[in-house]
């Protein structure tokens, strides 16, 4: 039997609200499979702060290092707001993401359920069939450059946005292998989105895209189309089909098209994430090594609606799905938990911000009772 060191981040406000949600499942998975797991609960961002002054601890990264997967809540709120790069919850996160090198964000947005055309702010006509996939450069860019902090009496502050043609390259390979792996019989859309009519790194990032999928994936030269990001995110809220397949994008653009894509199947709660090494191993089984992955809703911490038991756990359930199919090989248990969502949402059982009037709680324990069920059938 197979057993897995995963490690648990549950972070601040709502973070270990949605947490607590999906830990029931591995004693229910090490109940009715054939494998166990080790884990190891550990502090990041605000609470990390208050108790160690520092948002991760060194030997947190170093642990996460040995592990199998990271499932992380998530971090920040008022009471750290006025820190500086050292001293902020979010930094904790930035760490782990640089330690762990994992420079491929996979963020998903995709309508599942007849529910979410009525309740996404826009039209139903407009919200149906999408599917669309971000994928954001995760450990460079503005993010990572030279950064002048603003002093007491600071005149300027800056920072730097850089980008190698490799940094550009590794993601270009990831878009490729989602789009001929996810794609079935047609491999998925390849949007390129920059910023190449002003920015230098982004005409290097047009460049490099073109150059990668010319040379060594030419069959999906068809697939791959370049954006402006201005525009980009005016045909999102417009006509968000015409941007299905993967949104290939850089750090900053993706941190906020990621969030623009969760308004069209209603609800940031709602989306989850991998945060990978390299891509996804895709067949059931293979004994190549895998990519280190942290795995956490795209969503913050939510403070405005932390402690009222409101938070919709299911961009946590989603990170859990997609840490057993990446990370773990328990693909049908992946499959198991993306059906019980599909069907719950059908049902209405979720919370308020996706259209229901289910407390955390019974939202969580809807989804479980049914991953349950299909375990024991
Ligand atoms: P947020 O994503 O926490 O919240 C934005 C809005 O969406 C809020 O109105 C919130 O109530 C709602 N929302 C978010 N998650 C929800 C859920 N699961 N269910 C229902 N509603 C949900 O963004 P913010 O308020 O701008 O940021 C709060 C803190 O989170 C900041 O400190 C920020 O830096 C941090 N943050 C952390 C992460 C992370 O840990 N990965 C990501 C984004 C922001
Ligand atoms: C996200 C968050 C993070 C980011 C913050 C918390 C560092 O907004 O994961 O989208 O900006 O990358
Ligand atoms: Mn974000």
């Amino acid at each position: 039997s197979r057993c897995y060191k995963v490690m648990i981040l549950p972070g601040d406000h709502i973070g270990p609200e949605i947490m607590n949600e999906v830990l029931p499942l591995f004693e229910m998975l090490s109940s009715k499979l054939d494998v166990s797991f080790q884990l190891m609960e550990r502090r990041i961002g605000g609470n990390c702060l208050d108790l160690h002054h520092c948002p991760i601890q060194p030997e947190t990264l170093q642990e996460a290092q040995g592990c199998d997967a990271i499932l992380l809540g998530s971090v920040g709120g008022p009471k750290w707001d006025r820190g500086d790069s050292e001293n902020r919850p979010e930094t904790g996160i930035l760490r782990l993401r640089r330690h762990l090198n994992l420079f491929a964000n996979v963020r998903p947005a995709k309508v599942i359920s007849e529910s979410q055309l009525a309740f996404s702010s826009l039209k139903p006509e407009r919200v149906e069939g999408v599917d669309i996939i971000t994928l954001r450069e995760n450990v460079g860019g503005i993010y990572f450059g030279p950064k002048v902090e603003p002093g007491p009496d600071a005149m300027v502050a800056s920072d730097l946005c850089e980008y190698t043609r490799e940094e550009v390259a590794r993601l270009t390979r990831v878009a490729a292998t989602l789009s001929l792996s996810l794609g079935g019989k047609e491999p998925l859309a390849i949007h390129s989105i920059d910023k190449a009519n002003v920015m230098a790194s982004s005409r290097l990032w047009r460049q490099v895209v073109k150059e990668t999928i010319r040379s060594e994936f030419p069959q999906l030269e068809p697939k791959l189309s370049h954006h402006l990001v201005d525009s980009a995110a005016m045909v999102l809220a417009k006509e968000p089909r015409k941007l299905n397949g993967i949104l290939l994008t850089e750090n900053l653009f993706g941190d906020i098209l990621s969030d623009l894509t969760s308004v069209i199947p209603g609800s940031l709660g709602l989306l989850g994430s991998a945060e990978l090494s390299g891509a996804p191993i895709f067949q059931q089984g293979s004994e190549s090594p895998r990519p280190k992955g942290v795995y956490q809703p795209v969503s913050g911490s939510a403070p405005d609606i932390a402690g009222k038991g409101i938070a919709n756990p299911i961009g946590m359930f989603e990170s859990f799905a997609m840490m057993c199919r990446w990370s773990l090989d328990l693909t049908r248990v992946a499959d198991l938990i993306d059906e019980a969502i599909r069907t719950t949402l059908d049902r209405g059982e979720c919370t308020i911000d996706a259209g229901g009037n289910l407390s955390t709680r019974e939202a969580g324990q809807a989804i479980r009772r049914f991953v349950q069920d299909g375990l024991s059938g």
